[in-house]
């Protein structure tokens, strides 16, 4: 029996993680934070020197990766890093490595191991095209860069990081243009995926909203 799984991708800031994390939970599935993975490659490689367009190198730091998850905290080589890699410098790392082909084939099988009964919702840029092209529910989560560079900022204000819009809402235009315009699983909703808007939606509307399609598939 095929395992179900809900695909939520879209830019950065959009609330994917918020809004899949929350529906994952309603519904009792498990839940995968792709962006996790890419940003626990980038900060291996920032660790150890790698440099960011080394395909091989980071091909390999990708490969052994072996983070543990335990207790909502996220080790790496023994060390907590779970701020850590929330931190901006982290993602906009991220979002060079997965530009690499390597990075990307070498994280498939992890992210594919995360399909386990009753089902899955997974977060990123490409669930719904290349790691589950088979999801029953694709979703693209967008919302303008001016709302999403505002929901950054608070989430940052509100870790007591500090942080400038200014900046934010630029660093977020060239993460957009990265992520969309790559070769490799470019960040672009997949045919058969529902877009939501988000810009003027709570984040419980946004989860209403996907708890619908989803009732609406099982049905
Ligand atoms: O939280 P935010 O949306 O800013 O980022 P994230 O989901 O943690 O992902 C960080 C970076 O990893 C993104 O900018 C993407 O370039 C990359 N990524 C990807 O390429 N494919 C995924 N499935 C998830 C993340």
């Amino acid at each position: 029996m095929t395992i179900d799984v809900i695909a939520i991708d879209g830019p950065t800031a959009s609330g994917k993680g918020t809004v899949a994390s929350l529906v994952a939970q309603r519904l009792g599935f498990h839940y995968l934070d792709s962006g996790a993975l890419y940003r626990l490659c980038a900060y291996a490689c920032l660790k150890h020197g790698v440099d960011l367009a080394d395909e091989k190198g980071c091909g390999a730091a990708a490969a052994g990766l072996e983070p543990v998850f335990k207790d909502g905290r996220i080790f790496l080589e023994g060390e907590d890093v779970t701020e850590t890699i929330r931190q901006e410098a982290v993602g906009i790392a991220a979002s060079k490595v997965a530009m690499l082909p390597a990075v990307r084939a070498a994280l498939l099988d992890v992210q594919r191991a995360a399909r386990k009964a009753p089902g899955l919702v997974a977060d990123g840029r490409d669930m719904a095209s290349v790691v589950f092209p088979d999801a029953r529910l694709k979703v693209f989560l967008t919302a303008s860069a001016s709302a999403r560079a505002q929901r950054r900022y608070k989430q940052l204000i509100d870790k007591g990081i500090s942080a400038n819009l200014r900046d934010l809402t630029r660093d977020l235009t060239q993460r957009d243009e990265r992520d969309r315009q790559r070769a490799a699983a470019p960040c672009i909703p997949a045919p058969d995926a529902h877009l939501l808007d988000s810009s003027g939606l709570t984040i419980d509307e946004t989860v209403a909203a996907v708890l619908a399609w989803w009732k609406r598939l099982a049905a």
